[in-house]
Formats: structure tokens, sequence, C-alpha cells
């Protein structure tokens, strides 16, 4: 079966490349020539996966899914949540991104939080939804330097180390991407099954 990821992101791709039954054959953006930015223009996660799937599937007419995720933090009022890649400004990099962050939890003492992904698949003209969330805390500082955006300040519920102190292999068996992907990749089966 083949079926389109959209998106542009490198990171994203390979740690879901690394997820999915090797019964699907997963396209990229990039692979279908297909360069356009898809504007992220909603205002809650699922919004943004939802409208990636259906603007891709509309476009090619081939099965599709779409994610987004974010990270909540609860003493930030669920913040950065839908902005979390562009918490410090629409230029800014990870590491301003983290900055913002230690910053506004300078004062903080729940350092709870989580990261939320949710997958949109559009199969044959019909949405279905997929949540992964793994909580966790906020660290005093940057650790590590593997993985992508936060990841060097998430301690995920249970562990010693950051998401960037993981290797790639472990943060995919717990994150709440790899969560998401699960759940996707169990109903691609139970319906390659049928
Ligand atoms: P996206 O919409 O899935 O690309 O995620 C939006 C933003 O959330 C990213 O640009 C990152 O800043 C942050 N984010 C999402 N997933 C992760 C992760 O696994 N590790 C660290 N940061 C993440």
């Amino acid at each position: 079966m083949q079926l389109i990821f959209a998106t542009q992101n490198q990171h994203k791709l390979f740690e879901v490349t690394k997820l999915i039954d090797l019964s699907i054959q997963l396209l990229s953006l990039n692979d279908i020539n297909y360069t356009p930015e898809i504007e992220e223009t909603a205002s809650t996660i699922e919004e943004n996966a939802s409208l990636k799937a259906w603007h891709i599937y509309n476009h090619t007419c081939n099965n599709c899914f779409g994610d987004d995720s974010g990270l909540e933090i609860e003493a930030l009022n669920m913040e950065p949540g839908v902005y979390s890649a562009r918490y410090a400004g629409v230029h800014k990099s990870d590491s301003d991104n983290i900055k913002k962050v230690l910053h506004e939890m300078k004062s903080k003492t729940n350092r709870a939080a989580q990261f939320k992904t949710i997958i949109s698949l559009v199969m044959e003209g019909k949405e279905h939804i997929f949540e992964g969330i793994i909580q966790g805390s906020i660290a005093e500082k940057p650790k590590g330097v593997n993985g992508f955006g936060y990841d060097p300040i998430f301690i995920p519920k249970g562990q010693r180390l950051t998401f960037a102190e993981m290797s790639i292999e472990k943060k995919n068996r717990i994150s709440h991407r790899s969560i998401a992907v699960g759940k996707l990749v169990n109903f691609l089966n139970h319906r390659n099954s049928l």
C-alpha cells in the first residue's frame, strides 16, 4: 500500500519511516515533488493535522496523513502548544524557543508538561484521527544533542534523561509520535487483513 506523509520535515520522516510497517510504502512530499509549504493556519494541533491531510488528499487524490505536534506545559496554560514551532517568533530557531520556555518557567515550581501528536489519516475520502501523548517535565537547563525542537529540555515521566540525551531508537519507543504512529499502523494492518 502507498501512503503519502504530508511533511517536508526530514527528522519526522526519518522517525516515522522507522516505525511504520514494511508493507506500507511511505512517500514524502519530496517524493511526489510537492514543494509549496502547507500553511498551518489553524488554532489547534488537531485542526492543523487535519488541514494538512485534506490539503494533500484533495491535491493528489491519494490516501495520505498529516500530523501536528506540540509541547504543552501546565504552568504556561498548555503553551506553547499549537505555536511550538514559532514560540519565540516566526524566524527563530529551536534554541530560541528553548530559551523562551526556560525564561517563562524561571519562577515556576510545577514543571509538568506533555508532548502531543495528532495524526489525521484521509483514506478514500474519510478522515481518521490518532492521538499520542507522552507526559514528562521541563528540565532546568538543556541537555543532549540528539533529536530536534524541545528535545533537550523534555524529560519523559519515569526517565532521568532528556529526549536529546536518548538514542533515536529509545526516543522512538516511547515518544508521542510513536504512540500516534503505532495507532495508525494498527488501524492500517487491521484494514489490510479484512
Ligand atoms: P510539528 O508541527 O509536528 O512539526 O511540531 C511543531 C513543533 O513542536 C516542532 O517544530 C518542535 O518545536 C515541537 N516538537 C514536535 N515534536 C517534537 C519532538 O519530538 N521533540 C521536540 N520538539 C518537538
